[in-house]
């Protein structure tokens, strides 16, 4: 069966565009893959949360993904830093992973040009680290969109280094499991391409906000004066809207309003007002369950003990081999 394994960096609240992007295809996969999905908690720790952020945004990641569906016992759900071997493997692999090799990374130099005041080794090493995450399972394929294309080539490199050194075929060499493509692109509210929440929280529906609060959000999305002549193109904001109303809405609706538009009759208010109300009735259910959840700590600590639980199995396995490849054999 093919292995997946996926890290989901734990950065807030996830949001629509996080949802249709990349949650329907995780949710998709479990039930055709043995699925490794983490929470990279051990990454995160390159910008220094505090304790108290560290565990509450691990805690919402968890909560939504559960909320959105994702299936502890289809998937292996777990948190990075309850498996240690991963940092074993680390340790390993930044034995042959070279400093040059490295700081030639984009995301390195990026994160360079972001935090001149703490550039530390774990962001140089940020690529080995997600090796090791995804070959500890061996995995054979790895859901990431184009930013991390360069990371998993390393990850390749690493992984055939290991093989080559040691004259072993012991780590399959992991490729993209490509989804993006056909998937919406869900468009940011302030008539941005995408919505996302690092680069602008304003463009973002999350999915655990409140009625008023998407209420408020949909009513301040960007518009302009509205069409003067029929059947013209939209401008990128209004196309937003249109794109969010077609995702969610009933396609009779969408009709409607473009028609509406069309004929240059359209009155953005009343648009925006049934977009709302749309957009709440396809939240509801996942505002339900993720309160349910938050208040569940029961629940979600036998979900992250089963998830450390399967992920250990795998990892312990691999570690196992890879110590007696390398030549840590026992007496
Ligand atoms: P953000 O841009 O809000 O910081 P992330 O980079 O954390 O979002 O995205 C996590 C995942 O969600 C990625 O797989 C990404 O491709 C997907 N995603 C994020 N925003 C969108 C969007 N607007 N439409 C479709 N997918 C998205
Ligand atoms: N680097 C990924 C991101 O920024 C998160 C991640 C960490 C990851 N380890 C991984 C993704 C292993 C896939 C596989 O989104």
């Amino acid at each position: 069966m093919t292995v997946v394994v996926s890290g989901i960096r734990p950065t807030g609240n996830l949001h629509l565009g996080n949802y249709f992007g990349a949650l329907k295809s995780f949710i998709r996969m479990q039930e055709e893959n043995q699925c490794f999905f983490f929470i990279a908690d051990y990454h995160s720790l390159t910008t220094h949360p505090t304790p108290a952020d560290l565990h509450g945004n691990v805690k919402n990641v968890l909560v939504e993904f559960l909320a959105c569906g994702l299936d502890p016992e289809k998937a292996t759900l777990y948190i990075q830093s309850d498996l240690p071997e991963t940092a074993e493997l680390y340790l390993l692999l930044n034995m042959n992973a070279y400093v040059g090799e490295l700081e030639r990374c984009t995301s390195f130099k990026e994160k360079i040009r972001q935090q001149p005041q703490n550039v530390n080794a774990g962001l140089l090493t940020y690529p080995t680290l997600m090796a090791a995450d995804i070959i500890i399972h061996r995995a054979h394929k790895v859901p990431v969109g184009k930013d991390q294309e360069q990371h998993l080539e390393m990850t390749r490199t690493f992984a055939n280094r290991f093989n080559r050194l040691y004259h072993v075929d012991y780590f399959p060499e992991p490729v993209a499991y490509t989804f993006e493509e056909n998937l919406v692109k869900m468009p940011g509210l302030d008539g941005s391409l995408k919505m996302s929440k690092s680069e602008n929280e304003n463009s973002a529906i999350f999915l655990a906000d409140p009625p008023e609060v998407i209420r408020k959000k949909v009513m301040r999305a960007v518009t302009d004066a509205g069409p003067t002549e029929m059947n013209q193109p939209k401008p990128q904001a209004i196309e937003n809207l249109f794109t969010l109303m077609k995702t969610l809405s009933a396609p009779e609706t969408f009709a409607h309003f473009s028609n509406l538009y069309d004929t240059c009759q359209i009155r953005y208010g009343d648009m925006k007002k049934q977009l709302s109300e749309d957009v709440i009735l396809f939240t509801e259910t996942f505002r339900e369950k993720i309160r349910e959840l938050h208040a569940n700590n029961a629940y979600l600590k036998k979900v992250v003990a089963l998830g450390a639980e399967k992920a250990h199995a795998s990892a312990q396995k691999t570690i196992r081999e890879v110590r007696e490849i390398i030549g840590f054999k026992s007496f």
